[in-house]
């Protein structure tokens, strides 16, 4: 028995003796030859059984050995450029092979399945290539939104997912039962990391985000991941600045360190390559025009329709596909109507009717990424604010109490990781971009 390696490292240890402990993902059965490809979470890779190179008991093994079973394979490592897998070109001559425990008839097959079956079957659908390739390129995802915070100035401090208020409005929220009180799960750490900035001047937050929203789209889970950085002394170009570094390292994070994965996820990466600063930046005033003259052109009457807009309304997804279209790169669309955002974003200079936010929509009619704003500022127009939107003062007394001693323009945004990781790699549905999705009409597993 050789060194116990793992796949990813495998040509590290070309002609050597070597063991490899994983799961049997697919067999070819070549009479005196087997083909095991053989994946142990790091990648997968072809082991060649011979009958004239092993003993009797360990070719019936390898000839009988059922789909997904676990097993420990010792042999010599080749390098052959044809040889399947990933990364691929590297198989193991198999010397001995031992099955740790046989599976049953697997339920997932290499023929199609339908998505709810897959679904009902996450726990053993995160074992096929894709799956895996997806949730890879979520991690590192992950660590590159760390890294760049961690080295631009960002400290982490966590916000409590239960909270006492609705930060946004309480139609989203899911309520708890807190004691003999009401409790929310966050759907925003923001209010907290406005406090923290006064306190530490650059933060962030990341942690599971909570929406009782009862969309049933492409785009929208229950529970996802949301990193939110804020910061003190930024005003809304300051943070446009700021988003388009943080998202371009990000994706040449994946790029350089996720390559075999976005290939097996068949991601055009020439799109990704261009994701570079600055991006450009459209007012919601010209988004509308440009929805307006995208509307004329367009022969297509569904699309007519699709397309059809008001000043004042907040962009659907048709919308915000059309207008992503028009760009290779992730848009800034900035100065929403004040009536469609949340109360605590600052007015536009000289138009109250608009306000000072941006959202980020990615290419490839991915959609919005990053909601942010530049924040109010003062404390009366805050109340004035709160007042509007009809809700009670009492809950938001420390908010409002952070904008009495010593307020300071102040901006943050906070980006999805689900739909971002979907963009990345070129996906449909942000469902495979969790390990284990919950939406409106999904619990189990
Ligand atoms: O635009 P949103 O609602 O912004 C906020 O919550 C602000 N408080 C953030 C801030 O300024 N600190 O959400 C931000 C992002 C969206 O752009 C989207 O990427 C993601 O969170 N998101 C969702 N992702 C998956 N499923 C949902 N239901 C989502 N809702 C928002
Ligand atoms: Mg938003």
């Amino acid at each position: 028995m050789g060194k116990i390696i793992r796949i990813e490292d495998i040509a590290a240890s070309t002609g050597e003796s070597v063991t490899l402990q994983g799961w049997l993902y697919n067999k070819t059965d070549k009479g005196r030859l087997q083909f095991l490809l053989i994946r142990d979470g790091t990648g997968i890779v072809q082991a060649v059984v011979f009958q004239k190179d092993v003993p009797e008991a360990v070719f019936e093994a390898a000839r009988t050995v059922t789909q997904e079973s676990s097993l420990i394979v010792s042999g010599t490592v080749r390098a052959d450029p044809r040889a399947p897998g990933i990364p691929g070109g590297y198989e193991i001559g198999v010397s001995d092979l031992q099955i740790v425990q046989r599976a049953e008839d697997y339920p997932i097959t290499p023929k199609e399945h339908g998505i709810e079956f897959l679904m009902d079957n996450r726990h053993l659908w995160l074992r096929s290539s894709r799956q895996w390739a997806i949730l890879r390129v979520r991690a590192t995802v992950i660590r590159a939104i760390r890294d760049w915070l961690d080295s631009h100035g960002f400290i982490n401090l966590d916000t409590p997912i239960l909270t006492p208020a609705a930060a946004e409005g309480t139609t989203t929220l899911f309520e708890v039962n807190y004691f003999e009180d009401k409790a929310y799960l966050a759907q925003t750490g923001q209010l907290y990391n406005e406090a923290n900035i006064m306190a530490f001047g650059r933060v962030y937050c990341f942690g599971p985000t909570f929406r009782a929203e009862r969309s049933k789209t492409r785009r929208h889970l229950t529970e996802f991941w949301m990193v939110e950085p804020e910061i003190a002394y930024c005003d809304l170009d300051q943070l446009m600045e700021i988003e388009e570094q943080f998202v371009s390292s990000i994706v040449q994070t994946c790029l350089r360190e996720r390559a075999a994965e976005l290939k097996l996820l068949e991601r055009d990466v020439t799109a990704l390559a261009g994701v570079t600063p600055p991006f450009p930046r459209i007012s919601y005033d010209e988004a509308v025009a440009l929805l307006q003259r995208l509307r004329d052109q367009t022969e297509d009457p569904e699309q007519k329709t699709l397309l059809a807009f008001e000043w004042g309304n907040d962009f659907g997804s048709p919308h915000e596909t059309a207008l992503t279209q028009q760009f290779t790169k992730p848009v800034f669309v900035y100065g929403y109507p004040t009536a469609v955002k949340a109360f605590y974003m600052e007015p536009w200079p000289g138009r109250p009717e608009v306000c000072k936010s941006v959202d980020l929509l990615a290419p490839e009619g991915y959609g919005e990424i990053i909601g942010g704003s530049e924040r109010i500022a003062d404390p009366d127009l805050l109340i004035q604010r709160i007042r509007e939107h009809n809700l009670p003062l009492e809950p938001y007394k420390w908010y409002i109490d952070l904008r009495r001693y010593g307020s300071v323009p102040h901006s943050g945004f906070g980006l999805g990781v689900e739909r971002t990781v979907a963009w990345i790699c070129g996906i449909e549905h942000i469902r495979e971009t969790i390990p284990f999705p919950r939406m409106l009409y999904r619990l189990y597993p």
